[in-house]
């Protein structure tokens, strides 16, 4: 059912409390934003609401302060780069309930935007305690939430505050539902999914939930040593999830029976140590040496991988093929985002380290769409329902 969005409701003169993810990444002791990303994914919201002259109240969280003050954690940094891209000014509240909120509200006009202070300084909020939320509903005659990176969490302000306002979905949100439900329910085939990241158990439910939709399976990073493992292959120091080897082995059988075509890496990057000074060698998976960890997938997997690809027509990413903080061990990694971004396809990639990977190398907008939710786009296409999805209104109302 899709949701009410702002564009189905008057929000001319209303007050309107917007729950945005503003949680980017940043250099705590610069207070340098690194990836803005999420800032400007916000934006077509926030413009569309000021140019319909609503009173703007903008709430985030900001890293994980635990519910308590962090100074490095303040809202001021993203205040100052939101006003830069919107090219007004922001004003900004050292609270985000509370008196101080309420004045700096009533002085708010149609247009005008208010920044309220990290919302996860008070434990309340992961607490999704009913006053806080109530608290910080009271301001508002609308809630808009346009934090799909959060709507996996079930906080006060992403769950508890719809109790108390009307709650529906700004344009990021339903920019994402539709994206990422479109490759669960009509993908155009063949349709791929590229999956890498270090661990399996981070995957399974996705793997599971995708296996009857996808034509082409393609694991790499960490999470392929169980599955080369469980293939008999010897993967050296690497990390295999003996836990998770029953289900790696389901997994490919799986694949079998759905006809979908599973491919493992064939050669490998590895090293004595994952560091900036070690160096890397291209071996067969057949001769992983004992004493060495697996870093990257070898060319001879680029070419197999990149074949695959050029023949779908939809493709999902998710996860590095290797360790990709270390540039040496980037170039798997780096060569098949390349090739996606020239892809004549239908191209998603899941949020998270994923979408940072696609902006650092300058090629979000060659993609069809690049999710600004890591743990929210994996739980929404391990097909599992989103507590700040759920408690949004239907277009129907
Ligand atoms: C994210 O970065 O994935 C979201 O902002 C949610 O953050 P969290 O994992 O700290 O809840």
């Amino acid at each position: 059912m899709a949701k009410r969005t702002v564009r189905d409701t008057e929000v001319e003169g209303k007050t309107v409390l917007v729950r945005v993810d503003f949680n980017v990444p940043m250099d705590i002791k610069t207070g340098v934003i690194t990836d803005d990303s999420r800032i400007r994914a916000a934006l077509p919201t926030i413009t569309y609401l000021l140019d319909h002259k609503a009173k703007v109240i903008l709430c985030s969280h900001l890293g994980r302060p635990d519910g308590r003050v962090v100074e490095g954690l303040r809202m001021t940094p993203v205040a100052q780069r939101l006003s830069q891209l919107v090219d007004l000014p922001v004003s900004t509240v050292s609270d985000c309930i509370g008196t101080a909120v309420e004045k700096a509200a009533d002085n708010l006009k149609g247009g005008e935007i208010l920044l309220l202070e990290n919302i996860r300084f008070y434990p309340q909020e992961e607490a999704n305690d009913p006053s806080f939320a109530q608290a910080l509903a009271k301001p508002a005659d609308i809630y808009v939430d346009d934090a799909f990176g959060t709507a996996h969490r079930a906080h006060a302000s992403t769950v508890g505050v719809a109790k108390y306002l009307p709650a529906i979905a700004g344009f990021l949100m339903e920019k994402e539902l539709e994206a990422l439900s479109s490759i669960l329910s009509t993908p155009e085939h063949p349709f791929g999914a590229l999956l890498g990241g270090a661990k399996v158990s981070d995957k399974i439910g996705l793997i599971q939930n995708i296996l009857d939709k996808v034509d082409i399976l393609l694991i790499g990073g960490g999470m392929a040593a169980t599955f080369l493992k469980v293939q008999g292959y010897e993967v050296g120091l690497s990390l295999v999830e003996a836990d998770k080897q029953e289900l790696a082995h389901q997994l490919i059988e799986a694949a079998k029976q759905n006809g979908a075509s599973l491919f493992l890496p064939v050669d490998v990057v590895v090293s004595d140590s994952i560091s900036e000074q070690a160096t890397g060698e291209v071996v067969p998976i057949a001769r992983i040496p004992p004493n060495k960890y697996i870093a990257d997938i070898g060319h001879q997997t680029v070419e197999l991988f990149s074949q695959q690809i050029r023949q779908c027509r939809t493709v999902f990413w998710n996860g590095p093929m290797g360790v990709y903080e270390i540039p040496r061990f980037a170039q798997g990694t780096k060569a098949l985002v390349e090739l996606l971004a020239n892809l004549k396809a239908t191209t998603i990639i899941g949020g998270g380290s994923t979408a940072e990977i696609v902006e650092e190398m300058k090629l979000t907008h060659k993609m069809t769409h690049v999710s600004t939710g890591g743990g929210a786009s994996l739980k929404f296409l391990q097909g599992k329902s989103l507590p700040g999805v759920a408690v949004l209104l239907d277009r129907e109302h």
